[in-house]
């Protein structure tokens, strides 16, 4: 059956420009010289976006005759879009309200001609997602790993140190989501397969270092500050072109082809992630236990496991309300609305009452205080 998202509920330009934003800024000072991802990523793809590594991933992984793929019924549709490009059969399966699979439904919908399922780990926590792969693992099925909100399980499947992860076929992470880059998803297979990813020339690589590092908008501000003249807002280089397949809003067939900047990967390398682990684990403990306003709603976990590394904290409204309160109020929180339409309750209650929280590595104190208040002072 045909995929049929739903249509976005609010639209970024009615907000004004957040105080406290999603994503981390760059920062010279947050690299390392030395490297700090453990193991050999060279056998790592890095690939323009997150998308994009699902997309060789089913590639590599399409079987030639049939393709029917379990995906979990609450999603953004640039997880769902390459599988859809690929022409795959897609069916979801539910979600619990805590986001964790129940593996006797997962079961049912496992069918004979199901021939791949996609397990996610989402907002960087693991659920019972082990277990789920565990339990494919005895199943013909080919399993990939959703790691687009959690970099650290993605590091995983490179660390020579660990090797209690159960193993999958393809694992993908998204790695603009954790570390302040423009661009950048990495792909992991078990089995060796060659994509051809092509670099962007040297021009434009050097133009996206000066990019993120802050130069054409300081110019900018300072050409406005000598002539007068209204702000010319500087180009996003993340900003997509116009997409080739109108029906698809956020995956680009050149996705495919397309390899990350060069200094997303050094970025990735040298960035340091045991620093910014501690940083998102305080962030998460110090707002779950400050944030008290039942009568607005409650994170979704209250705690985290060892292994978890949130990516944003998911937290359940009573009332889809206060997502635009929070957004006029500067919050940058993010909503997951488009999702498809599904039997799965969740997900479909989801796509407007569950947002997710900023908690990444650069939030000051301040911010973390102001994000407080704001939602302590919401009434119901
Ligand atoms: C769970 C999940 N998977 C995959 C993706 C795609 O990642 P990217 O935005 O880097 O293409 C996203 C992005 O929103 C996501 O949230």
């Amino acid at each position: 059956m045909a995929v049929s998202f739903f249509k976005p509920i609010a639209d970024a330009s009615q907000f004004p420009k957040p105080r406290v934003p999603a994503t981390p800024k760059f920062k010279f000072s947050a690299l390392k010289l030395a490297k700090c991802v453990q193991g050999e990523v060279n056998d790592t793809l890095f690939t323009r976006n997150g998308r994009g590594a699902i997309g060789i991933a089913g590639t590599a992984l399409k079987n030639t005759d049939s393709n029917v793929i379990l995906i979990p019924a609450y999603h953004c549709p640039a997880l769902v879009e390459p599988f859809i490009w690929l022409g795959y059969e897609i069916r979801f399966y539910p979600v619990n309200e805590d986001l964790s699979v129940d593996i006797s439904m997962l079961e049912r919908a496992l069918t004979d001609d199901v021939s791949h399922c996609v397990v996610v780990r989402y907002f960087g926590f693991g659920q019972n997602n082990n277990e789920v792969i565990e339990f494919l693992h005895a199943r013909p099925v080919k399993v990939i790993e959703d790691c687009a909100h959690s970099l650290f399980r993605f590091t995983d499947h490179f660390e020579n140190s660990v090797n209690s992860v159960p193993q999958v076929d393809a694992s993908i992470c998204s790695i603009n989501k954790i570390l302040p880059t423009i661009d950048g998803g990495a792909l992991y297979l078990k089995a060796p397969y060659h994509a051809q990813l092509n670099h962007i020339s040297w021009v434009e690589e050097f133009k996206a270092c000066a990019f993120i590092a802050g130069i054409p908008q300081a110019l900018d501000k300072i050409k406005t500050w000598l002539k007068g003249k209204p702000e010319t807002k500087a180009a996003s280089m993340a900003e997509s072109v116009e997409n080739e397949d109108a029906h698809l809003r956020y995956f680009q067939p050149v996705d495919l082809t397309s390899a990350s900047y060069r200094h997303t990967k050094f970025i990735f390398c040298h960035s340091d992630l045991d620093t910014i682990k501690a940083k998102r684990r305080a962030n998460f403990a110090y707002l779950t236990q400050h944030i008290n306003n039942p009568a607005v709603g409650q994170p979704l976990f209250s705690q985290l496991t060892d292994d978890d590394v949130p990516y944003v904290i998911p937290f359940l409204l009573t009332d889809d309300k206060h997502f635009s309160t929070l957004r006029k109020q500067g919050i940058q929180i993010l909503r997951w609305e488009e999702v498809a339409i599904s039997d799965c309750s969740v997900s479909q209650e989801y796509r407007s009452l569950l947002i997710q929280i900023p908690c990444h590595q650069q939030l000051t104190q301040h911010q973390l205080d102001s994000l407080v208040s704001t939602f302590n002072q919401l009434r119901a």
